[in-house]
């Protein structure tokens, strides 16, 4: 178990381990990890001979609205939980080791960046996508393992695997929840009690979404404005809801057999913005 600060012995080691034959999985995290984050330690440790958990909160995923100084960061946790889950390495750079000359050259992902959370949050992903070709390129990964929560983020990275012919394999994990329903998050700890009594909503209104799709009577603008008012029903104030094809990320306004819908939503809890989604097939 190794802990790394440095972008050099970080891809001193990955090299070393490439060339002695290891398969490299890594799980690129902000740190703060819950057991979302696990799930996919666990996933990289059984997929691996070396499992590579890298923690970073990157600057430039971040506006200038956004959580970046109050994002949590507790890095001797993390290496426990990381480690305890199986990493091998923990992988957790400085900014000015990731960015030692200020703005680097950056990954644009076009308009699949624009739409929901990135219509909401101008240029993040450009951010994640710039980040995580880094760490690609630092730790050499075989395997890459996100979360299905930031459904969004997977289509950017596997768009970004695709653009740049990059030779990692990049494999989606489910939502981990509470046992309420609400999707594990590192800001869940923001939430008040009241709020977190709140949130909860969320799920049930994409759970609400997705028997419609399947079952239902209800075209997707109603289902929207039935979720609109669960939601707007507690305090949280919604970003966005959408019901979206899966591929193109475009907005749905007619059920069609067959397709792959992805609902999706961010509401905020006072100052906690909540996102959550879930995939599902018309029939
Ligand atoms: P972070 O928010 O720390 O998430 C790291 C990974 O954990 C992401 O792939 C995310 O989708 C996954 N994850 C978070 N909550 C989850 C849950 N409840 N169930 C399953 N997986 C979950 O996403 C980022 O960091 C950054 O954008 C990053 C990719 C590291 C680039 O900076």
């Amino acid at each position: 178990m190794s802990l790394l600060r440095s972008v050099s012995d970080m891809h001193r080691l990955s090299t070393e381990l490439r060339s002695g034959g290891k398969r490299i999985a890594l799980v690129p995290t902000m740190g703060a990890l819950h057991d979302g984050h696990l799930s996919l330690i666990r996933a990289a440790v059984a997929k691996s001979d070396v499992a590579i958990t890298s923690v970073f909160v990157n600057p430039t995923q971040f506006g200038p609205n956004d959580d970046y100084d109050r994002y949590p960061r507790d890095l001797d946790h993390d290496c426990a939980l990381a480690f305890g889950a199986g990493s091998n390495v923990v992988f957790a750079p400085t900014v000015e080791e990731m960015y030692p000359d200020g703005p680097v050259a950056t990954v644009d992902v076009g308009p699949l960046g624009e739409k929901l959370e990135g219509k909401s949050r101008p240029g993040h992903f450009n951010g994640v996508a710039t980040v995580v070709e880094k760490l690609f390129r630092i730790t050499m990964p075989h395997v890459a393992f996100f979360g299905q929560k930031d459904a969004q983020q997977v289509a950017v990275i596997r768009f970004l695997v695709k653009s740049f012919d990059l030779d990692v394999e990049v494999i989606p994990m489910p939502i981990v929840r509470e046992a309420d329903g609400l999707a594990q998050s590192s800001r869940n700890m923001f939430l008040t009690a009241s709020e977190r009594a709140e949130a909860p909503v969320l799920y049930r209104a994409l759970r609400l979404a997705a028997e419609q799709l399947s079952n239902g009577a209800a075209d997707p603008v109603g289902i929207r404005q039935e979720m609109k008012e669960m939601i707007s029903a507690t305090s949280g104030v919604i970003d966005y809801i959408s019901l979206a094809d899966a591929a193109t990320l475009e907005e749905i306004t007619e059920k069609q057999r067959g397709q792959d819908v992805l609902v999706s939503l961010a509401v905020r809890y006072g100052k906690t913005r909540l996102i959550d989604n879930c995939h599902v097939r018309i029939p």
